[in-house]
């Protein structure tokens, strides 16, 4: 016990030492050069932060003849005159027995790429070809532009990105 105390009191002692070793004026620049690290260190996390919100909003690359601009109008018409939330539901990932999920990878009626989900989307789904037997109208029998089944199918895509 006792000799536990005495190494209890030295290590004090020696911390004690240790910090003022690096007293005074050395001591105000530490602290402030360690203000600064810990400073960039939460500015390098933002920054992550900053990079993935980006990486989540923008697939890394656009198919050819996909613009950016595109993808934001889909999601638009996605959720507005193109209808298609109504059964695929406001976050893509489907309806049971209704619209399939367009955010997997898995696909009934495309190859996934950015061409095949145009036609889709131009030809729609007969019921003989749904999985569920519930059809797909062309264009989501929506009254859109071929322009804005571009910009919708353009939005389709990176939802399985
Ligand atoms: C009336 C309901 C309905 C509307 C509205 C609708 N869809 Fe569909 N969609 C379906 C059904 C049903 C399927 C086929 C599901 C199945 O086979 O299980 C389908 C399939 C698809 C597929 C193929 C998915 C795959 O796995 O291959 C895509 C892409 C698609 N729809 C996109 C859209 C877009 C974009 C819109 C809006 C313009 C839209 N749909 C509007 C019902 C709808």
């Amino acid at each position: 016990m006792i000799a536990k105390k005495i190494w209890g009191l030295t290590l004090v002692a020696l911390v004690a030492v240790g910090l003022s070793a690096c007293g005074g004026d050395a001591s105000a620049d530490g602290n402030d050069e360690a203000d600064a690290a810990s400073a960039q260190v939460v500015a390098a996390e933002a920054d992550m932060d900053m990079a993935e919100a980006e990486m989540d909003a923008m697939p890394q690359e656009l198919p050819e003849g996909v613009t950016a601009a595109m993808v934001e109008e889909g999601e638009g018409i996605y959720g507005g005159a193109g209808i298609c939330m109504s059964c695929h539901g406001a976050t893509g990932e489907g309806i049971p027995n209704l619209g399939a999920d367009l955010t997997d990878d898995e696909w009934l009626h495309t190859d996934g790429t950015y061409e095949s989900i145009v036609e889709n989307i131009m030809t729609g789904v007969t019921s003989q070809e749904s999985s569920s037997g519930v059809p797909m109208p062309a264009k989501g029998g929506a009254a859109i532009t071929d322009e804005q089944v571009n910009a919708v199918a353009a939005y389709v895509w990176t939802l399985s990105q």
